[in-house]
C-alpha cells in the first residue's frame, strides 16, 4: 500500500468507528445529551481550536462528524493525506469524549485521559525556558520492555517532557518504571485515540499562549509547527489507522519516528531507525531540540524532569527539617581573596554517619566573588537552590532561607549520594547560571548542630533580616527604573510584563530584584530596563517611557499599558499566570482565584474559566492575571481604589496572602483584620450569599462606586 491509501484507509476506519459511536450514544442518552471533558474551557479542544465550533451535546457533536467527512477529501496530494490525518485526530477527540459522558472516569492510574487546563498553563514557563525542552509522544508497544525504559529514561534525563499511549504503558510497568505528571512521563491511555489528549495539550496551547483565533487552521498549524516542540515515536507495526495519526501529527508539524521498514520516509517527518537506541538523536535532530547539557559528577541523575519528584517517609533514607531543627540557605558575596574557586567543605557527619530515618541538621553556605556581583542577587540565587537540589534524582527539597527540608531517599543513597553532592550541584549550577555575576563560588555544608545553630542565628539571620527592611524600602516611586520581561514570547508572542519592585511578573517568579539580575546577567535578554522619567498619569500608573517600550516589544501589538487599573489598558497576560481577577458587579469588587483552586467562584466561573477570558497577550479590561504576591501590594488595583475592592478569594489563597494583606489595609485604610471581611468558598459562591455576607461584615467596596 502507498502512503495515500494507508492513511485514507486509517482515516475511513476511524471515522466509521466514530460514527458508529456516536449514533450509538445518542440511541441510548437522546441526542440532547451534554458531552463535554472535564477542566476545559474549550469543549472539544482539538475540534475547537480547528473549526471554532464549540460542541456541547451529542447532536453537536454529530454536525461536527459532517464537517469532519469535509476534510476527507480523496485526492492524491500531500494536502489530502495531512487533512485526512487531521479529520481522524478530531474522530479520536470524539471517541474519547463519549468515555466522559456522565461524569465517566474512563481512565485509571497509572493513565491519565484528558489532560485539565491547568496542566497547559504550569507548562508554560518551563516551556518558554527550555527546561523542557521537547514534547515526546511514544506509542505502541517497544520490541522489549527494557527497551521502552531505556528510551523513556533517556528523554527524561534530558527533562524532556514524556506522553505513552498504547502498550509501552504496561511495558513500563511491568519493569516498575516509575510514572507520573510530577517526573514528566504521562501515560496517557492504552486505546490508540488516546493520542489525542496530547495533541489537545498542543492546540489549547496556541489557543492559551498565542492567541491563536480558533477556526485559524492555517494559524494554529503555523504556532504548532513553529512554538512546540514535540515529535512521535511509533513502534512497529504499524497499522493503517496508526499511520493515518501519524499524518495528523505530521500535520502540525511535528515529525514521526519508527523502525517500520517499509513504510514509505517523508524527509524530516517520516523517519524509519531500525536502531531504537539511536530514536533519542534522531528525534531531537528531527525537531531541531538542542539540550542544554549539565554534566555534574553526582552518583545519580541530575534533570529537570526530576524536580517534582516526591520522596515517602519509608523511601528514605535521612532528612533534614528547618522547622524542627536549626538549618539555613545562604548565599554570601565575598571578596574575591575570600573564596577558594570549587573548594566544597563538609562541616559535620555525612549521611553513612547519621542514622536511617532521623531528621538532621544542614546549613550551606555558598560564597561568591565577582567584580559585577552585588549583594541584591543574593536572594535571586539563593531562590534557585530549590529548583537545583531538586533536580536531584532521589532527592528533594522544599522551603526557603532557614525553613528548608530535604529529604535524600534510600536509592540515592546505595547509589552513594553523599551531602557533599549537594555541594557540588550547588557550585556547578551557580556557575553556570550565573557566570556573568559570579567568577568564584565555595560551598560550606554545615551537618554539625552547634555549628547549624551558629550559622542560622548569628550569620543567616541577621542576613536576611537586613534584605527583608531593603525590600521593603523598594517601591515604584523609589527606583529609577522598571523591567521588561518577554521570557514568555516564546509561546506568547505579543506579551510583554512590566516589572516593578510592587508589582511583581505574572507569573510570580519574577520580581524586581531577578528582572534587574537577569538584565546584568544577559544585557541582550529577556530584561530590559523601561525608564520612567515621563509620567502621565501617576494614579493610573502611565508613562510615555513605558508605552514606547511595551510597543516596542511587543512589535506594535500593544500601544499603551497602565501599571495600577484592571480596567484601563490593564497589562496583558501570557498565559502562566499565578492568579487571576475579575470583576463581580453585585459587590463593585473583584474576586481573585489561583491556579491551585479547582472549584467555583462567585463569578460562576472555575479559575479555567476566567483564565480562558484573558491570556495570549491581549488587553482584557476587567480580568487581570498576577502574580500571589501582588495581592497585597499597595498597587494593586490602585486606580481602582485598591485592595479593598478584593470581596472574595479561596480559603488557601486568603491564609497565604493574610499577613500581608491585612497590614497593607491596615496602612492605607486603617482597617483591623481585612481579610475577615473577605468572602471565600465556604462562605459563598454565588453572588446573593457573598454580597449577604459582605454587607454583614460592612466591606468598603460595597460603598464605592461601581467599576464599570
Ligand atoms: Fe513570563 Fe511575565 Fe513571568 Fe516574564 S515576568 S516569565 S514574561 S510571566
Ligand atoms: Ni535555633
Ligand atoms: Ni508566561
Amino acid at each position: 500500500m502507498t502512503l495515500f491509501e494507508s492513511v485514507f484507509a486509517g482515516n475511513d476506519a476511524v471515522y466509521g468507528l466514530t460514527e458508529g459511536a456516536i449514533n450509538q450514544a445518542i440511541e441510548k442518552y437522546g441526542a440532547d445529551k451534554a458531552v463535554s471533558f472535564p477542566d476545559t474551557a474549550y469543549s472539544l479542544p482539538c475540534y475547537y481550536a480547528v473549526t471554532g465550533t464549540k460542541v456541547g451535546t451529542l447532536a453537536e457533536l454529530k454536525d461536527a462528524l459532517a464537517v469532519v467527512k469535509t476534510l476527507m477529501t480523496r485526492e492524491k496530494r500531500t494536502n489530502d493525506v495531512f487533512m485526512s490525518g487531521v479529520a481522524t485526530a478530531l474522530c479520536a477527540e470524539f471517541i474519547e469524549v463519549l468515555k466522559y459522558i456522565d461524569g465517566a472516569v474512563p481512565y485509571e492510574a497509572p493513565c491519565y485521559g484528558h489532560l485539565a487546563d491547568a496542566v497547559i498553563r504550569e507548562l508554560g514557563v518551563p516551556l518558554v525556558t527550555g527546561d523542557i525542552p521537547g514534547v515526546a509522544v511514544i506509542l505502541g508497544k517497544a520490541p522489549s520492555a527494557q527497551e521502552a525504559a531505556d528510551l523513556v529514561k533517556s528523554y527524561q534525563s534530558q527533562g524532556i517532557l514524556i506522553t505513552l499511549v498504547g502498550d509501552v504503558i504496561d511495558q513500563l510497568e511491568e519493569v516498575g518504571y516509575k510514572t507520573g505528571a510530577n517526573v514528566r512521563v504521562i501515560p496517557l491511555g492504552k486505546d490508540v485515540t488516546a493520542v489525542i489528549h496530547v495533541v489537545s495539550v498542543a492546540l489549547r496551547a496556541a489557543l492559551i499562549f498565542g492567541n491563536v483565533k480558533p477556526g485559524d487552521a492555517a494559524t494554529l498549524m503555523d504556532y504548532t509547527m513553529k512554538r512546540v516542540p514535540a515529535f512521535v515515536n511509533a513502534f512497529a507495526p504499524l497499522n493503517d489507522v496508526i499511520v493515518a495519526c501519524g499524518a495528523g501529527a505530521i500535520a502540525l508539524g511535528f515529525p514521526v519516528i519508527t523502525n517500520q521498514e517499509d513504510v514509505a520516509r517523508v524527509p524530516k517527518s517520516l523517519i524509519c531507525q531500525k536502531d531504537i537506541s539511536k530514536w533519542n538523536a534522531t528525534s531531537l535532530e528531527a525537531r531541531d531540540i538542542k539540550i542544554k547539557i549539565t554534566n555534574i559528577d553526582i552518583p545519580v541523575a541530575f534533570a529537570s524532569a526530576f524536580e517534582g519528584e516526591i520522596i515517602r517517609r519509608k523511601d528514605m533514607q535521612v532528612e533534614f527539617d528547618g522547622s524542627r531543627v536549626d538549618c539555613a540557605e545562604l548565599v554570601h558575596t565575598c571578596e574575591p581573596s575570600e573564596v577558594e574557586d570549587h573548594k566544597i567543605t563538609v562541616v559535620g557527619p555525612e549521611v553513612d554517619d547519621m542514622e536511617l530515618g532521623s531528621k538532621n541538621s544542614i546549613a550551606y553556605v555558598v560564597k561568591v566573588a565577582g567584580k559585577n556581583m552585588q549583594p541584591d542577587f543574593e536572594p535571586v540565587i539563593e531562590r534557585k537552590f530549590h529548583n537545583y537540589i531538586n533536580c536531584i534524582e532521589g532527592v528533594y527539597h522544599t522551603g526557603q532561607r532557614d525553613m528548608q527540608r530535604i529529604r535524600i531517599s534510600k536509592d540515592a543513597f546505595a547509589a552513594g549520594f553523599k551531602i557533599k553532592h549537594i555541594g557540588e550541584v550547588l557550585y556547578t549550577q551557580v556557575k553556570n547560571e550565573f557566570d556573568a555575576v559570579v567568577d568564584k563560588c565555595e560551598v560550606i555544608i554545615y551537618t554539625d548542630p552547634a555549628e547549624c545553630t551558629r550559622i542560622r542565628h548569628e550569620v543567616a539571620i541577621p542576613i536576611f533580616e537586613k534584605r527583608d527592611d531593603r525590600l521593603n524600602t523598594l517601591t515604584d516611586e523609589s527606583v529609577d527604573v522598571y523591567y521588561s520581561c518577554i521570557l514568555c514570547q516564546a509561546f506568547s508572542p505579543s506579551h510583554v510584563c512590566v516589572v516593578t519592585p510592587e508589582r511583581l511578573g505574572l507569573c510570580g517568579a519574577v520580581s524586581w530584584l531577578d528582572a534587574k539580575a537577569t538584565n546584568e546577567l544577559d544585557p541582550n535578554g529577556p530584561c530590559q530596563v523601561i525608564t520612567k522619567e515621563r509620567p502621565i498619569d501617576e494614579n493610573l500608573g502611565s508613562y510615555e517611557d513605558v508605552d514606547e517600550a511595551v510597543k516596542k516589544f511587543s512589535q506594535g501589538a500593544l500601544e499603551h499599558v497602565t501599571l495600577y487599573s484592571i480596567m484601563q489598558d490593564p497589562m496583558t497576560s501570557c498565559g502562566c499566570f499565578e492568579c487571576i481577577c475579575g470583576i463581580e458587579p453585585f459587590s463593585n469588587g473583584v474576586v481573585i482565584a489561583n491556579r491551585e483552586y479547582a472549584g467555583m467562584t462567585p463569578l460562576g466561573m472555575t479559575f479555567s474559566e476566567m483564565a480562558s477570558m484573558t491570556g495570549g497577550g491581549v488587553q482584557t479590561p476587567g480580568f487581570m492575571g498576577h502574580g500571589k504576591h501582588f495581592i497585597s501590594s499597595k498597587k494593586f488595583m490602585k486606580a481602582e481604589g485598591g485592595i479593598e475592592r478584593i470581596v472574595w478569594m479561596p480559603k488557601e489563597l486568603k491564609e497565604f496572602v493574610a499577613e500581608r494583606l491585612n497590614n497593607t489595609a491596615k496602612e492605607l485604610y486603617g482597617i483591623d483584620n481585612f481579610t475577615d471581611m473577605i468572602g471565600d468558598e465556604t462562605i459563598a459562591t454565588d453572588p446573593e450569599t457573598l454580597v449577604g455576607f459582605l454587607t454583614e461584615k460592612g466591606h468598603p467596596a460595597l460603598a464605592l462606586d461601581p467599576m464599570m
